[in-house]
């Protein structure tokens, strides 16, 4: 017998959620989720896969967006999936703690690789000279954007990975190139090109099933719709639209985004860019669906 007062068994700290490991034995898991305001969450189908999924909401509200639509869930409000057969989503409306069941051990799993990833996209994009929320504010609007396309809950679970690890890949990078202050010779030019390849590479080899996906669109962000991009100058739509998304998402952030050597363009000028190239850089219907949410920009 197990008594726990305070201290769980393990607790992870992430950036908008803990995680507590309150039970564990015979394959069976039970976890405290907490999740600030805003927060996302997820439930996942997986190959071979037969887990019973049990959540129940202790407090707060949280959103939960599956084939069935949207739902709100409120304390006392409980979900099951005896396996989880489509993505669902789960966004915190306020502050919110529930109890999550699980029949097959993934708490390492899921904290190791999923939570490894994200802290490696942050120190990239910190060493990359962006500030730490670079990687969250791709991630809204690549979501709200996707939502606009009228992406699925399971592609826009994806999206939601892929946008926020997109450039995981200049990890590979040495610093001196990444940081160089002055111009690049084509051979670190060639060398920067590889980020997008290694983050494909570097989420393939966690084999989580959801990464691997989601590195499919992390190598195809810096395709060109005109088929000027690399790494495999990919055309029109042979391009997945996730990856469209990020590449408007990622341009907007980086014209309007204030960095050491110059300020950020101000949100009119950087959408007229977007329109400039609409058509040659970026997939006319994102450019589009972007000028559609541009009003709720802040
Ligand atoms: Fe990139």
């Amino acid at each position: 017998m197990n008594i726990v007062k305070k201290n769980p068994l393990e607790k992870v700290l992430m950036k908008n959620m803990e995680l507590s490991l309150l039970a564990s034995g015979d394959g069976t898991e039970v976890i405290l989720h907490k999740l600030y305001a805003g927060a996302r969450w997820a439930m996942a189908p997986a190959d071979d896969w037969t887990a019973l999924e049990h959540l129940t909401i202790l407090s707060g509200r949280i959103k939960m967006n599956s084939s069935v639509g949207e739902v709100v869930l409120e304390p006392g409000d409980s979900v099951n999936a005896c396996p989880v057969k489509e993505h669902m989503i789960f966004t915190a409306e306020t502050e919110v703690e529930f109890l999550y069941v699980i029949s097959q051990p993934q708490f390492h799993f899921y904290s190791n690789s999923v939570k490894d990833m994200m802290d490696l996209a942050i120190l990239v994009e910190e060493k990359d000279g962006y500030t730490a929320d670079h990687c969250d504010r791709i991630k809204e609007l690549s979501m709200m954007l996707g939502k606009v396309m009228g992406l699925n809950a399971d592609e826009l679970y994806i999206l939601n990975l892929a946008s926020f690890l997109h450039d995981v890949g200049k990890v590979k990078v040495p610093d001196e190139i990444l940081n160089k202050p002055g111009k690049l010779t084509g051979e670190e030019y060639e060398i920067i090109k590889m980020h997008t390849v290694w983050g494909r590479e570097i989420l393939t080899e966690t084999n989580f099933p959801d990464l691997v996906k989601a590195g499919e669109i992390v190598e195809q962000h810096h395709e060109r719709y005109d088929g000027n991009g690399y790494p495999h100058q990919l055309k029109g739509d042979e391009i997945r639209v996730e990856a469209a998304i990020i590449t408007v998402v990622d341009a907007f952030d980086a014209m309007t985004s204030d960095r050491v050597y110059r300020k950020g363009m101000d949100y009119d000028d950087a959408c007229a860019e977007l329109v400039r190239h609409k058509g040659k850089m970026f997939h006319p219907n994102v450019v589009d669906a972007f000028l559609s949410i541009k009003h709720q920009l802040s």
